[in-house]
């Protein structure tokens, strides 16, 4: 749904389909698998109260007019005293920067840059005005805050995007112990997709598609128990 380090969002359509009417993402983040298939039932799960909160105040109390109203900005901005509820705020903060891990203040030169005003002038972020227009349509999802372990064990197409066991230390919240992990993702009720890169050994992940990162290439990887 927005800007995050990890997230999921051009890669998204390479994951199999959703095969069940719920779709939970334990490990929610930015959410972007079901961003893609919004018209399903979802549950977001997440252990980092930022993330959680953004989720919350999108899912229940935001609207698209109120996300517009402010959603200008121009290059260098710092937002830091923007007059804003915490989640509202936090969330233009990973909307001004590309990947970010947590939300940032200087609004980054590309994100409201428009081929009409290329002097980088004040204009309305592309991130932002993406979420007013989709918002309405994810206002049925769910969202629990916590460790992933509390989920329900219930039937439905669990789309399990972890911090990878190799490069997800950046998070603010880790420290998965993976091989309870990999035993808890087997013993899912359901269909299962766990995301990871070709370094991971906690799975037989299998290589989906290269991916330029900020600083390295990598190979991202699944693991599915339906073939
Ligand atoms: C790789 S990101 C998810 C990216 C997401 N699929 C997307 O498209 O943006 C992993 C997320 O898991 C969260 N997380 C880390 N440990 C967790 C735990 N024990 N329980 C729940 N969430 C956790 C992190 O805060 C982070 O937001």
């Amino acid at each position: 749904m927005f800007s995050y380090y990890g997230s999921k969002n051009k890669i998204a359509k390479l994951y199999p389909l959703p095969k069940y009417d719920l779709i939970i993402e334990p490990f929610a983040g930015a959410a972007w698998y079901s961003v893609l298939h919004r018209n399903k039932n979802v549950l977001l799960n997440e252990k980092y109260n930022v993330i959680h909160d953004i989720w919350n105040w999108l899912i229940n109390e935001a609207s698209s007019e109120l996300i517009l109203n402010n959603a200008d900005f121009y290059s260098g901005q710092d937002i830091s005293q923007i007059d804003l509820p915490k989640p509202h705020k936090d969330l233009i903060g990973f909307c001004i920067n590309r990947g970010s891990i947590a939300p940032r203040n200087i609004v980054q030169k590309w994100s409201c840059q428009v081929a009409s005003k290329p002097n980088w002038a004040s204009t309305t972020n592309f991130a932002l005005k993406r979420i007013a227009k989709i918002l309405p349509e994810i206002k049925h999802w769910e969202t629990q805050f916590g460790d992933y372990k509390n989920l329900p064990d219930i039937e439905a197409t669990w789309f399990i995007d972890p911090p990878y066991q190799f490069g997800g230390e950046h998070y603010s919240v880790n420290g998965i112990d993976y091989s309870e992990l990999a035993e808890w993702c087997k013993t899912r009720k359901g269909q299962v997709i766990v995301c990871e890169n070709t370094k991971a050994d906690w799975l037989p992940f299998t290589a989906l598609t290269e991916i330029q990162g900020q600083r390295v290439k990598t190979i991202e990887a699944v693991w599915s128990n339906y073939t």
